[in-house]
């Protein structure tokens, strides 16, 4: 898949603050939240479109509606979640998913403790959402989930990668598109992205 880096201006200028340790939760929460807003304008650039009729108050105007498959979110637990509601602000009628997942801490491998997604998997166009893409393995087991369930179209959404999660994605799910704000340098012994913004979970959640 494609890695799309979103450096709009104001999502690169809002990154800055997210990164920084200074920034409390409060106002961490408030970025992550507008730059998830940010990034879903990105992520749906290619939605499908049809041609309907409209009547202005004027006249008949041809123009255009949303015609694909309907929006799953899917945050993976629990930072994801952080990221959902400034994506709802866009594609209010989106429908939800979780899946869990968490490092373990020795060998940093994920391990799947909770999933439950919307009914229509099948009709559905999925953006499946994480603050950070480290070593990949968490949105790996997350994607290959979702895809045994029947999601037949998946985009990922993250604040931050590192180069390996990059890669990870590209290997285990070469059709799913990565719509990141910055990718860093390196990971480092705990599989912490650096620099990086720490552990976006903590930060948001304590
Ligand atoms: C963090 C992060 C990702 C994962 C990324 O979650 O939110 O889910 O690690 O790491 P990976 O790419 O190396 O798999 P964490 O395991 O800290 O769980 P939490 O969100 O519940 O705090």
């Amino acid at each position: 898949g494609q890695v799309h880096i979103i450096d709009h201006p104001l999502i690169q200028h809002k990154l800055t603050f997210i990164r920084d340790k200074n920034t409390g939760t409060k106002e961490f929460r408030e970025l992550v939240d507008e730059v998830a807003t940010l990034m879903a304008f990105e992520i749906t650039r290619d939605m499908p479109l049809r041609e309907i009729e409209v009547e202005t108050p004027v006249s008949k105007a041809k123009s255009k509606v949303l015609s694909g498959k309907k929006v799953g979110i899917v945050p993976i637990l629990r930072a994801g979640i952080g990221m959902v509601d400034g994506i709802l602000k866009l594609i209010p009628a989106a429908k939800v998913g979780h899946v869990g997942l968490y490092r373990d801490p020795e060998t940093l491998k994920p391990v799947e403790y909770y999933l439950k997604l919307p009914s229509d998997v099948q009709d559905r166009f999925f953006i499946v959402v994480d603050p950070m893409l480290a070593t990949g393995g968490t949105a790996v087991e997350a994607i290959r989930s979702l895809k045994k369930r029947g999601a037949q179209q998946i985009k990922l959404m993250c604040l931050l990668a590192a180069p390996q999660g990059v890669e990870a994605i590209q290997a285990a799910h070469p059709d799913v598109d990565i719509f990141v704000a910055g990718v860093d340098e390196k990971l480092n012994e705990k599989g912490y992205i650096v620099p990086g913004m720490g552990d976006a979970g903590d930060r948001l959640f304590g």
